[in-house]
């Protein structure tokens, strides 16, 4: 019989999060490619792993920005040891690592309820557009590489989008592999960037931030003209943003399925109007 003391949580070490990862494909979650070199440089102390008798039986992450910050993911127990508290004990853990910052996360709709038992509550739904890849390049002369332009330049525009500062995340995040980062500079500055990253399956885009629709249009599609025609890419969208439901259907992208945005605390200050597409469920 195995014993309650059996379990164990600790801090993941960085192979562990090639496990999570895997976990959280096998949820269907589709993570990107590269996904776990860029997560656990944001916060080496914020993911955990449950063990049972010394097997990974769950995970947990629970990155933090700063002092006021934090974003929960990677919510997992493998199929066979659910419904044994070993979940809830792994959220008591993730959420004691976050001290009494504001915390974010993206839930799937059918745990909404139990989040919203431990204090989160909905502040908007995020839908997954899926669309295909064009293959024809960027178009457009606004369109730059983001990794030529200065760090300083993005971080300043992307403060106000993301409820904390994010260097150590964004270093790593625009220099993706199997695919691309752009900004777009326009009257001599950015006025928006976005990635599109490869996954599992096809790739994906996040964040796209744009000052305009137009804009926001412009990215998109010099983004999906830098994968192969015909590769599914997917794009979440804050619902609450109409122009940006807007331009995904206007290219044709068709919603396949949601997430709910929670926030235990009061909701941060972003600045949703110029949200096109969230940078990664897992951390915000
Ligand atoms: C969600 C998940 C991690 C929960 O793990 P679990 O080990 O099955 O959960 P537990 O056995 O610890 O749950 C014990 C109880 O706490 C509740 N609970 C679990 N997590 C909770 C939370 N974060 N807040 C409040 N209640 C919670 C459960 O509903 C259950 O309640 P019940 O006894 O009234 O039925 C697991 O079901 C899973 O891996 N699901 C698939 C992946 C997924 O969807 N993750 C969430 C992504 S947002």
């Amino acid at each position: 019989m195995t014993l309650e003391k059996d379990f164990v949580i600790r801090t993941m070490g960085r192979d562990d999060l090639e496990l999570a990862v895997d976990w959280a494909a096998d949820e269907g979650w589709n993570p990107g490619i590269k996904d776990a070199d860029c997560f656990y440089n944001s916060d080496p102390q914020g993911f955990f792993i449950g063990e049972l008798a010394g097997q990974p039986v769950g995970c947990i992450s629970a990155v933090t920005y700063g002092e006021a910050f934090g974003f929960l993911g990677f919510y997992i127990v493998k199929p066979e040891y659910r419904r044994q508290g070993y979940g809830i004990r792994l959220w008591k853990k993730a959420m004691s690592h976050m001290g009494d910052r504001v915390v974010g996360l993206d839930g799937v709709p059918a745990q909404q309820n139990n989040y919203i038992k431990s204090g989160f509550h909905t502040a908007y739904r995020n839908l997954r557009f899926e669309g295909v890849g064009n293959g024809c390049g960027r178009k457009s002369k606004e369109l730059v590489d983001l990794a030529a332009l200065p760090l300083t330049g993005l971080l300043s525009y992307d403060k106000p989008l993301f409820p904390a500062a994010r260097r150590a995340f964004l270093e790593k995040w625009i220099k993706p592999g199997g695919g691309a980062a752009l900004g777009y500079v326009g009257n001599a500055r950015l006025e928006g960037y976005g990635v599109i990253r490869a996954c599992r399956y096809g790739y994906k885009i996040g964040p796209l931030f744009a000052d305009t629709e137009p804009i926001a249009g412009t990215l998109l599609e010099g983004l999906m003209g830098n994968i192969e025609a015909g590769a599914p890419v997917f794009l979440d969208v804050p619902h609450i943003n109409a122009p940006a439901i807007n331009l995904a259907e206007s290219l044709a992208m068709r919603a396949v399925s949601e997430t709910v945005r929670m926030y235990c605390g009061g909701p941060p200050s972003v600045d949703l109007e110029r949200i096109y597409g969230v940078t990664s469920l897992e951390l915000g």
